[in-house]
């Protein structure tokens, strides 16, 4: 295992701190959380950590980095997917967390939208808008740890995704440090303004590679007064599908999530948490998890009743528990939420994120288990997620006994490979990073490289930002 503390030079170390200040650098064993992500599989080391306190530190830490030609990987939650937020070449590349940056500088429930700062941790925003009858939808496993800075760079996607879209549709304006320490204020709270070219749309999505978000303004919504969640149990994935798209046509607008799970999922979530008990007998071949949600005058439980007893009319549905309150509706959730705790638990396992056209869905996914099945007996794909989004998570754990990097290198070429033939997306949600960039790569037109290309060297010429993260530039026309 490589350190900072092993490779760091002693005189980088001092330049940081003489123009930083020592509040500013961390060094030495201090760095070693900061080198690592929420699976654990890859721990490294940086020269130092820079935990800046407000935009203009910001501005300075990215103005020394440049001076002192360091790469700089900006991080949030630590809870990405894609090794976007560790470092890479440990001597050479500083961590900057925003983890200090975590006021919400304003609410305007008037105006239905936040200003925050990009470390503020997303479960800490949810619960301060929920005081004020406010709600921001994005929703994810991670949101206890995850930071907006972080989920707006990945654009993470979650399980509301279907209903409110993406972090990308969530935003209405945004504060951005640019690599040569210059400040982006493109703070806006209008829902309107078609001024040219939305420049705030660079910054979403580029996992860190363009510059350093210090803060948003959020669209906001009032915040669900009434939530109905039924867990179902169903024949097939093809069921789950038809499921979605009769509730699509039937709630009006109204569902706010979708998710699915195999039986597996409830065995996966008490390896994480050995007190938990079914709700139902867990022996289907397939599982929905679904919210209506609404406030105001709708009436939210009653629109569930009428549409599970339309689903079960159509045989779509063999049988379900409906939440009769919040703890029994987070006790359904928590087995969704447990599914990726179980799965870290097991080792080293592939994971996937892949998106399809939604009414191809079950085809893929009945493919790809089936190549990788046939290819690496005694593997186990467990395919789940945001399947109202065409997204699945079809993960592999290796077979026991066998090598885990070489079932895992050999899973994702199979699915790879399944996933051509539907013209799906190695990432729906989690981003690039550099686990995927390879086929990340691999797979781009050379019009789409070019036009990527010339928007980094534009913006970071120096290539300091995240190096080696999502793009790697064509050096013969690099700078
Ligand atoms: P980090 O992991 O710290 O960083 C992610 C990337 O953003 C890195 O490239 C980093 O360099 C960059 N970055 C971070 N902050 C900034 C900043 N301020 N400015 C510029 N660049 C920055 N993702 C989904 O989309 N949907 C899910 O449903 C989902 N569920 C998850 C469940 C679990 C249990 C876990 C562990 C992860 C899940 N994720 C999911 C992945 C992850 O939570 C999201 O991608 C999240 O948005 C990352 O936020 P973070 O603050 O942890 O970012
Ligand atoms: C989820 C993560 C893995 O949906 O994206 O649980
Ligand atoms: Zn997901």
């Amino acid at each position: 295992m490589t350190t900072a503390a092993d490779t760091a030079d002693p005189t980088l170390i001092q330049r940081l701190q003489a123009a930083l200040g020592a509040d500013l650098v961390l060094v030495g064993q201090a760095t070693t959380p900061y080198c690592s992500d929420w699976h654990g599989d890859v721990q490294t080391g940086a020269v130092a950590v820079l935990r800046p306190r407000n935009t203009e530190q910001v501005s300075a830490c990215l103005r020394t980095a440049k001076a002192l030609g360091l790469g700089v990987v900006p991080q949030g939650g630590r809870t990405g997917l894609v090794l976007g937020a560790v470092p890479d070449t440990p001597d050479r590349q500083v961590v900057l967390s925003l983890e200090r940056m975590n006021r919400i500088r304003r609410i305007d429930p008037d105006d239905f939208s936040a200003e925050i700062e990009a470390g503020v941790v997303l479960q800490a925003l949810k619960d301060a808008l929920a005081e004020q009858d406010l709600f921001f939808p994005l929703a994810l496993g991670a949101q206890g740890s995850c930071q907006i800075g972080g989920n707006l760079s990945t654009n993470a996607g979650g399980v509301n995704v279907l209903r409110y879209g993406m972090t990308r549709d969530l935003v209405l304006g945004l504060e951005v440090v640019l690599p040569d320490g210059r400040v982006l204020d493109m703070r806006s709270r209008l829902r309107k303004d078609n001024r040219g070219i939305d420049l705030k749309q660079l910054f979403i999505g580029a996992e860190g590679t363009l510059g350093i978000i210090t803060a948003a303004t959020l669209k906001l919504c009032p915040l669900p007064e009434q939530t109905a969640t039924a867990l179902l149990a169903l024949d097939c994935l093809e069921d789950a599908i038809t499921l979605f798209q009769l509730a699509r046509r039937q709630c009006c607008d109204l569902m706010s999530a979708f998710e699915f799970l195999p039986p597996l999922a409830f065995t996966l979530a008490r390896e994480a948490m050995p007190d938990l008990t079914p709700p139902m007998p867990m022996d289907s071949p397939a599982y929905v998890l679904m919210d209506l949600s609404g406030s105001g005058l709708v009436d939210i439980s009653a629109l569930m009743e009428r549409f599970l007893e339309l689903a079960l009319a159509e045989g779509l549905v063999r049988d379900g528990v409906i939440a009769k309150s919040q703890a029994q509706a987070r006790a359904l959730w928590i087995i969704r939420e447990g599914m990726n705790e179980g799965q870290a638990r097991r080792g080293r396992h592939l994971r996937t994120d892949l998106s399809v056209p939604l009414s191809c869905l079950p085809d893929f996914v009945a493919q790809a288990e089936a190549a990788v099945t046939q290819a690496l007996p005694g593997a186990i794909c467990v395919s789940y997620g945001h399947v109202g989004d065409g997204n699945v998570h079809l993960n592999v754990l290796p077979a026991p006994g066998t090598d885990a990097d070489t079932q895992i290198e050999m899973a994702k070429k199979l699915i790879h490979q399944v996933l051509a033939r539907f013209d799906g997306s190695i990432s729906a949600e989690h981003g690039i990073g550099r686990l995927k960039r390879g086929d990340f790569q691999q797979g781009l037109p050379d019009t789409q490289r070019d036009l990527l290309q010339a928007i980094k060297r534009a913006i970071d010429p120096d290539q300091m930002m995240n190096p080696n993260c999502l793009q790697e530039l064509d050096q013969r026309v690099a700078k």
